[in-house]
C-alpha cells in the first residue's frame, strides 16, 4: 500500500493563508517563502532591496500560482515596520504566519574593534525589529483568532562565539522573546523559535569552508546544511501540524553538540 498523499498535504496545508517572510528574497527566507507558497499560501517577501524581493516574488508566483507581494523595508528601523504590516494587511486582509527571518552578523577584527554603531545595527535587526513586528502582527492575529510567529534564531545563541558575540546575544534575546510572546499571545497565537546551525547560504561566503566543515565533523550529521533543509521545520511550525507547539525551540543544526 502506498502513502496517503492527501494525509500529508492536509497536515502541512497552508491554502489561502498569508505568510510574511522578512529576508524572503534569498537564503533561508527564500526557501521558506517558496515552500509556503507550494503548500498553498500567499506570501509577502520583504527585504532592503526591492528588486530582489520583486524577482523572488515573481518566481514564486510563476512556480506556484500564488500571489506574492514584494516590499522594501529595513527591519532594523522601528518606524519602517508599520508600513510593512499595513501593506500586507491592505493587500491580503490578514497575516497568518510571520517569519522573522532577516538577520545578519557583520565581521569584525576583534571584540575591541566593535563599534557602538555595529552593535546597535546587529541588535536592531536581529532583536528589535522582530519584537516590533511580532507585537504589531501578533495583536492583529489574536484579534483575528489565530496565527503562528516563527523567530529565526541561531545555534550561536546557545553556543556564543567570540567572532559573533553581539549577534549571539541578540539571538539569545530573540529566544527569550519567543517564550514571552508565546505567553502573551497564547492560546490564540503560537510563537516558536526556529534555530538553524550552519547553512550554506550567502553568509557562508565569508566562512573558511574547510575549517567549518572540519568543525561539523563533531555534529551528529557531520556536515553543513543545504538551504532547502530548513523547509521541513519551517512548515511544521507554520502549519497546524504544530498545533500543540508554542514557546519552543526547534533546532535544525545537524545535531550540533
Ligand atoms: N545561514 C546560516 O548559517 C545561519 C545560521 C544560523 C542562523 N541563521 C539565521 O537565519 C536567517 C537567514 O539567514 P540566511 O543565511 O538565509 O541569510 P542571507 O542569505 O544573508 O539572507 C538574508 C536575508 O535577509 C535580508 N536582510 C538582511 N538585512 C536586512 C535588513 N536590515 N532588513 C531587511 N532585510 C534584511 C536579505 O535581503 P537584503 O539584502 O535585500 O536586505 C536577505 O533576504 C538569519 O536570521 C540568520 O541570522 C543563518
Amino acid at each position: 500500500m502506498g502513502s496517503d498523499s492527501n494525509y500529508v498535504a492536509e497536515l502541512f496545508d497552508l491554502t489561502d493563508r498569508v505568510v510574511l517572510v522578512t529576508g524572503g528574497s534569498r537564503g533561508l527566507g527564500r526557501e521558506m517563502a517558496f515552500a509556503a507558497a507550494r503548500c498553498g499560501a500567499d506570501v509577502v517577501i520583504a527585504s532592503r532591496k526591492f528588486d530582489a524581493c520583486a524577482a523572488t516574488a515573481e518566481e514564486i508566483t510563476a512556480a506556484t500560482g500564488r500571489a506574492a507581494l514584494a516590499y522594501q523595508v529595513h527591519v532594523g528601523r522601528w518606524d519602517e515596520l508599520d508600513g510593512l504590516v499595513d501593506a500586507a494587511y491592505d493587500r491580503f486582509g490578514k497575516v497568518d504566519v510571520l517569519i522573522n527571518n532577516a538577520g545578519m552578523s557583520p565581521l569584525y577584527e576583534s571584540l575591541g574593534s566593535v563599534t557602538e554603531k555595529l552593535f546597535d545595527s546587529v541588535v536592531n535587526l536581529n532583536l528589535k525589529g522582530p519584537f516590533r513586528l511580532s507585537t504589531l502582527v501578533g495583536e492583529r492575529m489574536v484579534a483575528a483568532g489565530g496565527g503562528s510567529i516563527i523567530n529565526v534564531s541561531s545555534s550561536g545563541s546557545r553556543r556564543p562565539r567570540p567572532e559573533q558575540l553581539p549577534y549571539s546575544a541578540a539571538k539569545a534575546g530573540l529566544n527569550a522573546l519567543t517564550e514571552g510572546l508565546a505567553l502573551a499571545f497564547g492560546p490564540t497565537v503560537r510563537v516558536n523559535t526556529l534555530m538553524p546551525g550552519p547553512f550554506l547560504t550567502d553568509v557562508s561566503k565569508a566562512w573558511d569552508i574547510p575549517a567549518t566543515e572540519k568543525g561539523a565533523q563533531h555534529f551528529a550529521l557531520k556536515r553543513l546544511g543545504q538551504p532547502a533543509e530548513i523547509i521541513g521545520a519551517a512548515l511544521f511550525l507554520a502549519s497546524d501540524a504544530s498545533s500543540y507547539t508554542s514557546g519552543s525551540i526547534i533546532r535544525a543544526d545537524g545535531g550540533m553538540p
